[in-house]
């Protein structure tokens, strides 16, 4: 199973579950109205192997979600919360890192995404303060090439809604892969 935290209006979870019907997908997302109209996408598109949980991520990774469970775990365009007295909220940081490290599954030879956490910004800052929090976390993930998921476009870092809207803008679009090192 994959995890995505913050799907907002679900574009991601329709194309890559679209693209991996043996794989199961979990959408989290807070802001109620778009947990509900992604749930709502998935279910007009019928794909039958992506659900919608209209929760907190932090929470849930943190007391909840079982170890050595999820494929990947997908943060895409996650809020970058700009001010300095604010950036305790942000989801890249330690006590989330070691969460997602433990409910990673450990790489597996033969599942080539297994044991990723894969994140996308088009914030210099906050992506600059991810690379930062990855070197910290050496001992838990090693840095992988960034390379797009199957499902996104030509050009495309992801393919999300957001990516889409901001892309018009002229924004820039930073990636990065972690692989879980076993603990
Ligand atoms: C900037 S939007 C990006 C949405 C989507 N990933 C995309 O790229 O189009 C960030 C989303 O994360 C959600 N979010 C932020 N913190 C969250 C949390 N702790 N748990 C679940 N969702 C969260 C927000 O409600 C928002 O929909």
């Amino acid at each position: 199973m994959d995890l995505e935290i913050g799907s907002g209006k679900g574009t991601f979870l329709v194309q890559q579950a679209s693209l991996e019907p043996q794989v199961r997908f979990l959408g989290v997302e807070y802001a109620r109205a778009f947990a509900l109209y992604a749930g709502d996408r998935l279910r007009r598109r019928g794909v039958a192997n992506a659900r919608m949980m209209h929760t907190d991520g932090v929470m849930l990774i943190r007391f909840y979600l079982p170890n050595d469970f999820f494929r990947q775990v997908h943060l895409y365009f996650p809020d970058p919360w700009p001010k300095k007295r604010h950036h305790k909220r942000r989801f890249f940081q330690t006590e989330n890192l070691i969460e997602v490290h433990r409910v990673l599954m450990d790489p597996t030879p033969g599942l080539p995404e297994s044991g990723r956490f894969r994140v996308a910004t088009d914030h210099a800052d906050y992506f600059a303060w991810m690379e930062e929090h990855a070197k910290q976390a050496e001992h838990l993930f090693e840095r992988l090439p960034y390379e797009p998921p199957a499902s996104a476009g030509e050009c495309e870092v992801v393919g999300t809604n957001f990516e889409r809207k901001y892309r018009e803008e002229g924004r820039t679009f930073h990636g990065m892969i972690l692989r879980k090192r076993p603990a």
